[in-house]
């Protein structure tokens, strides 16, 4: 039987396909490449001697996904197409409210049509919004978001929880995702984000190959050890295994459970763009400049359920994760 991936050519969900093949695992991919690129099917089968099925479809096409379902023998699904950008998402509500909505509901409704119940979803720090301090605990108030990307993964969270209360045999994995960031060490696949990036790390990347002029180092006077913002950054390639221990963990457990996905290390902006220029001989150029709106000063997680419960921890350590984004950089 076979996992199906959706969004499965994106930033996570290639290194997961990756992952998951190492495991020995049967990958089938629906992505509708609005934000990838179907060549990244054909970098799968270079890491891993594996081609993955693919379909491009949009799962917000029932009829679409049911042909797949149809097609293949799906054992479950982790899901994360979705829009992903939290300043477009601003800007444009209805069409993330939509998308993310409608692609999760569409998912578990032809999940249910062929009584498939396996299913991973990507979610996200950013539901803990303001409410308490790092380190964050799953049991840790969420809501209060501050943006409707944020918001969509919250709704979707209370979505799931309401489907796995409904049917006993449901096993549902939530993963908060803190701050992603590295590619795969063979420099195949990685990150490309779509117009001028809004995280760090990619808009950092552009900088030092040239493509930007500077890094804006966004508030230094944050209550934090250097002033600069705390993030717990994560390689992706351990958040791609978190995935293949979360299925794992799914296979063995009914109901919803709740996973943070971090490293629970906070590092700083200026940490980031230290290890940077070590890791790889290069300079930053970068300017200090007021806080961005919506900005905390510090989050990072608390990882321990995570370690007892699917017996994953993130394994890399900053050097990797940032020698590994040059060398996408230098690539891609
Ligand atoms: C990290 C730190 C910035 C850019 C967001 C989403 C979250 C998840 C991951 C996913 C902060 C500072 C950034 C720059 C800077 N979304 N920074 N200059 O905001 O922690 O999390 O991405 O799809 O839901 O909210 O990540 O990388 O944007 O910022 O100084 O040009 O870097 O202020 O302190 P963030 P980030």
């Amino acid at each position: 039987m076979a996992i199906l991936l959706t969004g499965g050519t994106g930033f996570i969900g290639s290194h997961t396909a990756v992952e998951l093949i190492n495991a020995k695992q049967d990958v089938v991919i629906a992505d509708d490449l609005s934000n990838s690129k179907a060549e990244i099917v054909d970098k799968i089968e270079q890491i891993t001697g594996k081609r993955p099925a693919f379909r491009q479809l949009d799962v917000t096409d029932k009829a679409g996904l049911d042909a797949m379902f149809n097609e293949f023998q799906i054992e479950g699904v982790i899901h994360f197409a979705g829009f992903k950008a939290v300043g477009e998402s601003v800007a444009k509500p209805i069409e993330y409210y939509r998308n993310n909505l409608d692609s999760m509901l569409s998912v578990l409704e032809v999940m249910r049509a062929h009584q498939c119940r396996k299913l991973i979803f990507s979610s996200s720090a950013t539901v803990y919004g303001a409410n308490s301090e790092s380190p964050f605990k799953e049991t840790a108030p969420t809501g209060n978001c501050t943006n409707p990307y944020g918001w969509t993964k919250y709704m979707i969270e209370q979505i799931l929880f309401g489907v796995a209360q409904a049917d006993p045999d449901m096993s549902i994995v939530l993963l908060r995702y803190f701050n992603p960031i590295g590619a795969h060490e063979s420099g195949l696949i990685g990150e490309r984000p779509n117009g001028i990036p809004n995280n760090l790390l990619p808009y950092l990347t552009q900088t030092v190959i040239g493509i930007r002029d500077h890094l804006s180092v966004f508030g230094n006077d944050y209550p934090t050890h250097d002033g600069t913002g705390v993030r717990d950054f994560i390689h992706v390639v351990d958040l791609a295994k978190g995935h293949v221990a979360a299925f794992d963990y799914a296979r063995k457990h009914t109901g919803a459970e709740v996973f943070n996905l971090g490293t629970g290390i906070g590092y700083s902006v200026l940490d980031v763009i230290k290890a940077f220029e070590q890791a790889n001989g290069v300079k930053v150029k970068y300017q200090f400049c007021p806080r961005r709106p919506g900005d905390i000063a510090t989050c990072y997680s608390d990882p321990s359920k995570a370690k007892e419960l699917l017996h994953w921890q993130a394994e890399k350590n900053l050097v990797d994760m940032c020698r590994d984004a040059w060398r996408w950089q230098q690539n891609c």
